[in-house]
């Protein structure tokens, strides 16, 4: 096994669970390298944040490619190059199709605001605060076609509390997020994960 595994980062905003990822790399606190970051929006924070720790960084958005297929494939192309073991979704605001999920088929992770399968999409947190919840959290999964569903991986819960709005829950959970999606990435870089089904066992190190 190599001593560490290759990701490309997709994300589409701030790009703060990306930093965390960078961090824990740059820190020897996982065996992780970020080999490049592809966003689909030329304002992501996430590409200066790629440029500021010298990693490789592409921005391409389907609006300029005439299909989902063609804009998967030219991502696809873009990956290869890098050899790319894993493919991190940190707030990538795309769907990916059949034809990406297979082609990385249970190598693709994604991060999602909520303690899944509760309060799926956009505004994960807003849903929580309207729906009354007591709890909420966040969830590492692999992905899979459809939205926020693929076998869950970790789940870290986070008290709501009466005087919660949106950005102070959404904060909370934000800090759980950096701790368990490079804990996710370093349990796949030891294969310590084993699907069955829709649940994914963690063996023993
Ligand atoms: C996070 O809340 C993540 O769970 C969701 O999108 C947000 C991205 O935040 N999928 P950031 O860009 O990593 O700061």
């Amino acid at each position: 096994m190599n001593n560490t595994v290759t990701l490309a980062v997709l994300a589409s905003g701030r790009g703060s669970n990306l930093q965390s990822i960078i961090d824990h790399c740059e820190a020897g606190k996982i065996d992780a390298e970020v080999a490049v970051v592809l966003s689909d929006n030329p304002d992501a924070q996430a590409l200066e944040r790629a440029e500021n720790h010298d990693i490789p960084s592409r921005c391409m958005s389907p609006d300029d490619h005439p299909n989902s297929r063609a804009y998967e494939k030219s991502m696809i192309e873009c990956l290869d190059r890098y050899q790319v073991e894993l493919v991190v979704m940190a707030g990538f605001m795309q769907v990916l199709t059949k034809y990406f999920v297979d082609y990385y088929a249970n190598q693709i992770i994604n991060i999602h605001p909520s303690l899944l399968p509760a309060f799926k999409g956009k505004n994960a947190q807003k849903q929580a605060l309207d729906y009354g919840v007591k709890v909420s959290g966040c969830t590492v999964h692999f992905v899979d076609e459809k939205i926020d569903h693929g076998p869950i991986i970790l789940q870290k819960s986070v008290s709501v509390k009466d005087d919660d709005t949106e950005e102070s829950l959404s904060q909370r959970i934000l800090k759980q997020e950096h701790q368990i999606l490079p804990r996710a990435i370093q349990l796949y870089k030891e294969d310590r994960l084993e699907i069955s089904g829709r649940t994914v066992h963690i063996r023993e190190p």
